[in-house]
């Protein structure tokens, strides 16, 4: 395949010609390979890393320190995709100038491409600041898995004509600030539709229907390797998890029966140089 690094210009022209955008999360280097090497375009080393690889119960305790360890783990397996950094909980919102410093280093030391950061029309004026600075911003609207609480909890957003309205004017609202993309979460699939055609950003879908410009899931819910909870937008493409469980009883029993390792896996020395040892 002639395959070239991927950048914004080419993620607008996919938009134009209707070439579906593809997007899964990484967290660290094996899987950035994998996902690069499959053709994945967008790499998203999302804070779902929070709950999925460091087994926190929600995104809000990830930190920046762990956030930039793992970008720069994915940055280091990825030759194609485009990287993206997600800003964690309180990293944007204490003040403009941190987070133009905090989306400057996902750039800095991770060598991210852009950056992600949840929330509604209020981000506006921090959105335009860390794309003044020079960054690249998708926003993420609708459920916001940092303020899912404030939310009502993992629902739908966007289900009544206010909610839908309110969702429509941040999407414009961010295009407006300088945002070249927008995650859409959890929302009915026909305002994710006339969001998409509202606007020039790439609009990129979970759980928002077939008819954004793209989509992206949390790769260790398709791949089947988080079992704690699987949302309704979430289609397994395989099953890990008993896979894997397989695998582990497998290697206790033959550990435990002696029957690995086998001839293949060990090394020799010869009789003359055994009879040596005392
Ligand atoms: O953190 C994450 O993985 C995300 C995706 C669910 C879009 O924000």
């Amino acid at each position: 395949m002639d395959r070239k690094k991927l950048t914004i210009p080419d993620f607008y022209e996919k938009k134009r010609t209707g070439d579906k955008v593809t997007m899964l999360t990484a967290y660290d280097y094996p899987m950035a390979i994998w996902l690069d090497g499959a053709g994945i375009e967008m790499v998203l080393v999302g804070d779902s890393l929070g709950m999925v690889v460091l087994g926190y119960d929600s995104t809000v305790p990830v930190t920046m320190d762990e956030m930039i360890h793992h970008c720069r783990a994915v940055r280091r397996g990825v030759k194609y995709a485009f990287v993206i950094g997600d800003m964690p909980f309180m990293s944007y919102n204490v003040s403009i100038e941190e987070a133009i410093r905090n989306a400057g280093r996902f750039m800095k030391e991770a060598g991210c491409d852009a950056v992600k950061l949840e929330g509604g029309s209020e981000m506006t004026p921090t959105v335009k600041a860390i794309v003044e600075a020079g960054i690249p911003v998708i926003a993420h609207i609708g459920l916001t898995p940092q303020t899912a609480s404030k939310l009502g909890g993992f629902k739908a957003q966007g289900k009544d004509a206010a909610s839908a309205q309110k969702l429509l004017d941040a999407a414009r609202a961010f295009e407006q600030a300088g945002a070249f993309c927008v995650v859409m979460e959890c929302i009915p699939d026909q305002l994710a539709a006339k969001i998409t055609s509202s606007v020039g950003m790439i609009t990129i879908g979970i759980g928002a229907g077939p008819e954004c410009d793209g989509q992206v899931l949390v790769t260790n819910d398709m791949l089947g390797m988080f079992d704690r909870f699987t949302p309704k937008f979430v289609k397994k493409f395989i099953n890990l998890t008993p896979e894997i469980d397989r695998a582990v009883k497998a290697y206790i029993s033959e550990v435990k029966e002696a029957r690995f390792p086998g001839p293949e896996h060990v090394f020799t020395i010869s009789p003359d140089n055994l009879e040596k040892l005392t």
